[in-house]
């Protein structure tokens, strides 16, 4: 977007680690160790929903809504906590159920939270090139991640319905311009892929078509779906443990590394390296909607049962350390996760450290990846540790839900969607 180049002559510096947020970090890390429900600190990593439209119609995740402006997030609910959680936060990720590139004004954004010098995050469709917004995060030292789940033209049309590869490959041509020409490290740009039955056979192919790019690391999750689902990885998992193999592979040869951010399933995973309770999200993280709306995990947007309370109702520090985050933070200490947070379970069956070390530098040592180990899945009977399901059958996979947690049916993933980027 033309208007974006006057963000070039906007000078930006990038993030600073002053006393508040260092006090902050070392406070919230204490608490966490220390179990406590009632907190003094403020959340390390803020993830911020500016939007809940987005461009394409992944047949994974939508079900073909059309773009509603009240699905934007308010300026005034952005000023609000730019101004009063920014400022302990460390990592401030502009995204959410939708695509934050879509807004025409989602570079003033990114600069304002900028002016807090926190460290912006953002996760894209990569549809949208926008290669001032791109230098002004470069230059700010954040981090944009890509979500690709294809390396061929025809599997990207179908996984990522409205959208092309080639656009993204143009896209993630200018991030890995604007990282370089302001000499920020290389996994600032990477890759987030979603695998599934529909894209084993493509995982390598991905991995290579980063190190085209000059983009690494390739973060791999498991699709979140309904365990019967065609596409769910529990249909065969000695196929999906030997595409897992190859992609590490193919990172060892091209020089791209292949993270997991979850096992593909429990029996596949490394059982010494899942996360153990507590995790540290109910301390360390909250999300905000686009309608005000707080809840405490970047796993669980979209969805209204997962939050504990609205900045139309509350202040910030009453949700915070209010009864139901309280709750939450007991559940995840005593390791009994009621229904009403069962994907937390999946949790603690399967996921590792996906970028958890940015505000708890210890988290680092929980990686999985094909430069921390040889085998980066390992084979167990799958009858005796079965699959751990997202959330229960009886949740509304009707809109509300971030992740379908019943069939997707072929009528979905035939959907096709007129190109609306
Ligand atoms: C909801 S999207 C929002 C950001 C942006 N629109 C994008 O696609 O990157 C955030 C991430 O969730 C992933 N995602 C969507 N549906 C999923 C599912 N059913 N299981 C696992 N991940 C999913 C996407 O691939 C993406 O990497
Ligand atoms: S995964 Fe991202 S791009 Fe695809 S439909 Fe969901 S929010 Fe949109």
């Amino acid at each position: 977007m033309r208007a974006d180049n006057r963000l070039l002559d906007i000078p930006v510096r990038p993030f600073e680690m002053t006393q508040r947020r260092r006090e902050n970090q070392a406070l919230n890390i204490h608490e966490y160790r220390e179990g406590a429900t009632t907190l003094r600190s403020r959340p390390l990593a803020l993830f911020v929903e500016l939007t809940q439209n987005c461009n394409l119609r992944c047949p994974m995740c939508r079900f073909g809504e059309k773009y509603d402006p009240a699905l934007n997030m308010d300026e005034k609910v952005f000023d609000r906590l730019a101004e009063e959680l920014f400022p302990d936060a460390h990592l401030v990720d502009v995204r959410g159920w939708g695509e934050s590139t879509m807004l025409a004004g989602f570079g003033d954004l990114v600069l304002r939270a900028l002016e807090h010098r926190v460290r912006v995050r953002v996760v894209t469709n990569g549809q949208i090139n926008r290669p001032a917004v791109w230098d002004t995060l470069m230059r700010g030292q954040g981090i944009v991640t890509v979500s690709c789940d294809a390396a061929s033209p025809e599997l990207f049309d179908k996984l990522r319905a409205g959208g092309t590869l080639e656009r993204l490959e143009r896209t993630c041509a200018s991030l890995v311009e604007a990282r370089d020409r302001h000499g920020v490290p290389r996994d600032h740009v990477n890759f987030n892929v979603v695998s599934s039955m529909d894209n084993l056979d493509e995982l390598a192919d991905i991995v290579r078509l980063a190190a085209r790019l000059d983009i690494s690391p390739v973060v791999i999750h498991p699709l979140v779906a309904h365990v019967d689902d065609p596409s769910h990885l529990r249909q065969d998992l000695g196929r999906t443990q030997e595409a897992y193999a190859r992609a590490a592979e193919a990172g060892r040869e091209h020089g791209v590394v292949v993270q997991l951010g979850a096992a593909p399933d429990p029996s596949l995973a490394l059982p010494e390296m899942v996360r153990k309770p507590a995790c540290m999200h109910p301390w360390s993280y909250a999300y905000v909607r686009y309608d005000g709306a707080v809840g405490f995990c970047d796993h669980l947007i979209g969805s209204d049962e997962y939050t504990l309370g609205s900045l139309q109702h509350h202040t910030f520090e009453e949700i915070w350390n209010g009864e139901k985050w309280q709750a939450l933070r007991r559940a995840h200490l005593s390791g009994h996760i009621p229904d009403a947070f069962a994907p937390c379970r999946y949790t603690y069956a399967q996921r590792y450290t996906d970028f958890e070390y940015l505000v708890h530098p210890d988290r680092a040592e929980g990686i999985v990846s094909s430069a921390t180990h040889h085998d980066v899945v390992r084979s167990r009977d799958p009858r005796l540790i079965p699959a751990v399901p997202f959330a229960g059958d009886d949740a509304d996979s009707t809109g509300q839900v971030l992740v379908p947690t019943r069939m997707l049916s072929d009528s979905l993933r035939a959907l096709s969607v007129p190109d609306q980027s």
